[in-house]
């Protein structure tokens, strides 16, 4: 994909500002939502956030059940948040981040440095078609991402094809529960406007949805755990970061999410699926 086909506003602003302290200490190694173990003390901190966005890479990782000597494919790797995280506590490990995005990458191997016997490597591609053999890896994960891909079906038949018998994938996502179908012609307009502008292409498809794609292509029952809770204080700090609510269409898509996730329509959840 070329850089003009590629739209990630988001992305735009924040490589535009990484030499901005608050947003290099933010979002210069992860870029995702936080989890806070007890919210409530949650600080609003750039500091406090980057803390709880490194352990919302944990709680995706941890979901995939990381051993020593695996190999790792991180879709939608960003900066390579996740793959450091990995990279500084486990060994002997191959982890390979792919994204859509060549500036993204480029950081990415200026950060990142493999610890002792592991590897890393960053690859340029897309998620719906990954440009990696088949059985090539053990673990698949996607932190923040899917919502991006052009098909979700595209991407599950992809994973099944590169991952190992016996392999899983982790990821998380904004999942609307059933009661946002009444919201949906409001939902489709936001997604289409104010979220486009600042996100880039994005949607929200059910848990039903997910359950049934991955039965469908043959993989495990879905494990989910609602995270929901532990990622409020992200939209708070959000609002303190001048540099990313600058735009008034960013503040009010933020306003937007955080409004449906309070009101119980949109829930954080990582989920995680082995195959046979
Ligand atoms: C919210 S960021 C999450 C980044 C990273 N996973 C993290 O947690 O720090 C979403 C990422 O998905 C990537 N992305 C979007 N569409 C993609 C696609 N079709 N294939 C691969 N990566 C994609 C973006 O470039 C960006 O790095």
């Amino acid at each position: 994909m070329s850089k003009a086909e590629i739209n990630l506003p988001y992305f735009d602003k924040i490589l535009a500002n990484l030499e901005d302290k608050v947003v290099k200490t933010m979002l210069g190694n992860h870029v995702h939502w936080g989890y806070w173990e007890n919210p409530n003390l949650a600080q609003i901190t750039a500091q406090d956030f980057a803390i709880a966005a490194e352990k919302l890479s944990q709680k995706v990782y941890q979901a995939a059940d990381i051993q020593n000597g695996i190999s790792i494919l991180d879709v939608g790797c960003g900066f390579g948040g996740t793959i450091t995280s990995i990279n500084h506590n486990y060994s002997a490990i191959k982890i390979t981040g792919l994204n859509i995005d060549e500036r993204q990458l480029a950081i990415a191997r200026k950060q990142v440095h493999p610890r002792d016997d592991n590897t890393i490597e960053f690859v340029q591609g897309d998620a719906i078609k990954i440009p990696f053999a088949d059985n090539s890896f053990d673990v698949v994960l996607a932190v923040e991402c899917i919502f991006h891909f052009s098909s979700r079906v595209a991407f599950f038949q992809e994973v099944k094809r590169v991952l190992k018998p016996g392999g899983k994938i982790a990821f998380s996502d904004f999942v609307p529960t059933p009661a946002l179908k009444f919201f949906e012609p409001v939902v489709r307009l936001f997604l289409k406007d104010f979220g486009a502008k600042t996100y880039g292409q994005a949607n929200f498809i059910t848990l039903a949805y997910y359950d049934n794609l991955v039965k469908k292509l043959g993989f495990n029952s879905l494990k989910i755990e609602d995270i929901t809770f532990n990622t409020l204080p992200t939209y708070t700090i959000l609002k303190e970061c001048s540099v990313l609510s600058s735009s008034p269409i960013a503040r009010k898509t933020n306003n937007i999410l955080e409004c449906m996730t309070r009101l119980g329509l949109l829930r954080y959840l990582i989920l995680s699926v082995s195959i046979e």
